[in-house]
C-alpha cells in the first residue's frame, strides 16, 4: 500500500464522493418537488448530464479502492450486496436520465407523476445505500481498522 491509497486518504476521497451523491439526491428531490410546472430546464438537463457520471465515479472508486480492503473478512456478503445495488443503481439511473430528458425536451406533462415517483425511488434507495456506507464501511477506513 503506497502513500496515495493509505486507509486515511481513501477516507477522504470517500467522503467526497458520498457528498457529492447526497448533493445529487437532494438535487433530484427538489426536481421532482417542482413537477409538473415548477421545473426548471436548466437544472433538469445538468442533473440529467450529471447523474451518471456522479454514481459510476463514486461505484468504481469504492469497487476498486475500497471494497479490495475488505474482501476476506466478514464483511465479504455485505461488499456482494453494495456491489450488487451498484448495478441497479447504474440501470435506474439511466432510466431516469432517459425520462427526465424526455420530460424536459417534450413537456409531456401526462408523465409528470410517474418521472416523479422514479426520481424518488432512486434518491430515497441511494439515500439508504449512502447512510449504509457512511456508517458501516467508511469507519473501517477512518479508523484504519483494516483486516
Ligand atoms: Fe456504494
Amino acid at each position: 500500500m503506497n502513500a496515495a491509497s493509505t486507509p486515511h486518504l481513501l477516507a477522504c476521497e470517500f467522503r467526497g464522493h458520498l457528498a457529492r451523491q447526497e448533493q445529487l439526491c437532494d438535487r433530484l428531490e427538489r426536481l421532482a418537488d417542482s413537477l409538473p410546472d415548477a421545473l426548471n430546464v436548466q437544472e433538469g438537463l445538468y442533473v440529467a448530464q450529471s447523474l451518471l457520471p456522479t454514481v459510476t465515479l463514486a461505484h468504481r472508486f469504492e469497487e476498486e479502492k475500497v471494497f479490495p480492503l475488505l474482501h476476506g473478512t466478514t464483511h465479504s456478503a455485505t461488499l456482494e450486496r453494495l456491489g450488487y445495488e451498484h448495478m441497479g443503481d447504474e440501470e435506474y439511473a439511466g432510466d431516469i436520465i432517459h425520462a427526465l430528458r424526455a420530460y424536459v425536451m417534450e413537456r409531456r406533462s401526462s408523465n409528470a407523476e410517474a418521472l416523479a415517483w422514479m426520481m424518488r425511488g432512486f434518491f430515497e434507495a441511494l439515500r439508504r445505500h449512502i447512510a449504509f456506507e457512511r456508517e458501516h464501511i467508511l469507519p473501517l477506513l477512518e479508523k484504519e481498522k483494516l483486516p
